[in-house]
């Protein structure tokens, strides 16, 4: 398999970053909403464990989304399959925008809030992120809200994107999904 996309295949690096970008954020969304809703009484030292464990990983996901993005300029981008309707490559399209925008925007509204409810981000010990904001509890409370909304979002538009691959793999047949795991085999 080589390292850069084709016009017809995704490369070993963009295919191990989707999938290693995708096991990410499946399990930050998990735990952003089972961390949420733990109790703070009783519970005070495992929610700040698990607050601070989303926050690192967090920030991994911006770097790696920041490399990724890079990687899709410096590549073609393999065709869609062409078997769908117009508007289903259309919006194949969009949601793939929708969610490299938000695998940026999300981490960084992450950072953002953190600042301004006055905790700096540090990432797993090795360096703390400068703080952008300055200590606000209204500006906290909303960019909080926002950030727990786009999750939410983003989960859904994750579920969508996948079960669109899986019908692409089981009804239609195509090689769509195959192509993201690195196994299509066409070079013409
Ligand atoms: C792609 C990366 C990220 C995703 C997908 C994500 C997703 C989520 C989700 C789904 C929730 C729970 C929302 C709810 O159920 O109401 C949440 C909460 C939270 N996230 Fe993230 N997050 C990301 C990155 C970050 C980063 C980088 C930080 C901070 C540096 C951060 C800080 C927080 C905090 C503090 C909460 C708890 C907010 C509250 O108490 O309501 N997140 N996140
Ligand atoms: C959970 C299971 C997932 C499956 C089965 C899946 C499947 C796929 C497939 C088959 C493609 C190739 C589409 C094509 O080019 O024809 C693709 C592309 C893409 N996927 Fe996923 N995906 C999953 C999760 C995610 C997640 C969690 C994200 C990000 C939040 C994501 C973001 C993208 C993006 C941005 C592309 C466009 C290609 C690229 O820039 O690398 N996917 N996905």
């Amino acid at each position: 398999m080589q390292l850069f996309n084709t016009k017809w295949h995704y490369g070993a690096v963009a295919v191990v970053l989707h999938w290693l970008i995708a096991v990410l954020i499946l399990g930050l969304v998990g735990l952003g909403i089972y961390m949420v809703r733990l109790p703070d009484a009783g519970f005070d030292e495992i929610k700040i464990a698990l607050i601070l464990a989303h926050k690192q990983i967090g920030i991994l996901v911006l770097m790696l989304a920041l490399i990724r993005l890079l990687w899709r300029q410096l590549n073609p981008l393999p065709e869609l399959a062409q078997t769908v309707p117009e508007w289903q490559q259309i919006a194949a399209v969009l949601m793939q925008l929708c969610l490299l925008g938000l695998m940026i925007l999300q981490p960084v509204l992450g950072w953002l809030m953190s600042s301004a409810a006055g905790i700096s981000v540090s990432f797993f010990g090795l360096f703390t992120l400068p703080d952008f904001l300055p200590h606000n509890e209204d500006q906290f409370a909303r960019l909080r809200a926002i950030h727990d909304w786009l999750g939410l979002a983003m989960a859904g538009m994750i579920a969508l994107h996948a079960a669109a691959a899986l019908r692409h793999h089981y009804v239609l047949h195509d090689d769509t999904l195959q192509k993201m795991l690195g196994l299509r085999k066409r070079d013409a």
